[in-house]
């Protein structure tokens, strides 16, 4: 049914013409406030805004927005917002898993170190919530928060799980909830909110981005195992070698020989590929056919977000809420 409301799908070009002169808003605004007293954090902040990045959360931000009725400079601030929240999250993430290439660039963490980089994300967190407070809407922030809170605990609950291969399929979702699908979710809640959406409309675009944000960690998870680092801009294979066993690894290690789970188990004791390597890691995850399944775990939670759409009434915007899930399950980087 979500289909067939649909006129002709719009391009990833054509979304993105969308909301071309208001991500240079955001942009504007991102730069703006990303200047500190301290040096080190307006210089960490610009690096990793060069840096590139898709802005998927903020073009979530905005199109919802738009498609509630009533976009306006509130809706630039709070793409600005979750996009400062998305790189303050990033920055104390590539602490914690020692990453040292992000966005196709040494990490901020490799160039500043791991103390300069626990304050700049700090700082960074806090400018986005200051940001947000001139809104003067006790709804936005209450959303923030919970947010936050939410990321963090995802964040917790991934390091509780660090190096351990007995990790079930609902344990990972249960992370990925928190980790990553609760920001879409808010993105797209913020963009209706301030975006003037009855509480229905609200409460189903935030459902819609909730199945888009499992997907979208879903296929990140299966582009650690299948893609390149030139086009990936981090390094693959890097979530086992974290000690991070993610859905391609569950799903093959259900019917797994011994030895090959012996395998999966000398990489995560080791945090290296030197005893197993990685191309035998790939070849036991093929052999169960692990990213097959992934992907179609993934493709399951886009349909019920295009289902979603579907209930919106036609416009070009809703029309590019169905692309944007496209734009996710399709994606190389
Ligand atoms: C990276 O998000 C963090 C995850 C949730 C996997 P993105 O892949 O959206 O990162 P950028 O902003 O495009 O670099
Ligand atoms: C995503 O976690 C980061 C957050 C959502 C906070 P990952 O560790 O899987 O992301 P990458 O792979 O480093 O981008
Ligand atoms: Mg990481
Ligand atoms: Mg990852």
């Amino acid at each position: 049914m979500g289909i067939s409301k649909l006129g002709h799908v719009l391009s990833a070009k054509e979304v993105l013409d969308l909301v071309r002169n208001d991500l240079d808003r955001v942009e504007g605004v991102i730069g703006l406030e990303s200047i500190a007293s301290v040096e080190a954090v307006t210089t960490i902040g610009r690096y990793l805004q060069a840096g590139g990045g898709k802005r998927l959360r903020p073009i979530l931000v905005l199109i919802c927005s738009k498609l509630a009725g009533n976009p306006g400079d509130s809706a630039i601030r709070m793409a600005a917002v979750v996009e400062m929240i998305h790189t303050a999250t990033l920055v104390h993430d590539d602490v914690i898993d020692f990453a040292k290439i992000r966005r196709g660039r040494p990490s901020s963490n490799a160039i500043w170190g791991n103390h300069t980089c626990v304050l700049a994300g700090d700082w960074l967190y806090m400018q986005a919530f200051q940001i947000a407070l001139r809104e003067r809407n006790f709804r936005v922030l209450d959303l923030l928060i919970s947010l936050t809170q939410m990321m963090v605990e995802g964040e917790l609950l991934q390091l509780e799980r660090i190096g351990k291969i007995d990790i079930s399929e609902a344990d990972y979702m249960e992370l990925i909830d928190r980790k990553t699908a609760s920001l879409f979710s808010a993105c797209a809640r913020l963009g209706a909110m301030v975006g003037g959406a009855d509480e229905q409309l609200e409460t189903r675009l935030g459902e819609f981005a909730w199945n888009l944000g499992i997907a979208f960690q879903l296929v990140d998870d299966v582009l650690d195992f299948t893609s390149r680092e030139s086009v990936l801009g981090k390094p693959v294979g890097s979530d086992l070698k974290e000690g991070k066993v993610t859905v391609p690894l569950i799903y093959a290690l259900e019917t797994a020989s011994k030895a090959e789970r012996q395998l999966v188990q000398d990489v995560l004791s080791d945090g290296n590929y030197e005893r197993a390597p990685f191309s035998k890691i790939l070849q036991l995850i093929e052999r169960h056919r692990g990213v097959e399944k992934a992907r179609e775990r993934a493709l399951a939670f886009t349909e019920k977000a295009r289902m979603i759409v579907g209930e919106f009434p036609e416009s070009p915007y809703q029309r590019a809420l169905y692309t944007i899930t496209e734009m996710i399950t399709d994606r190389d980087h």
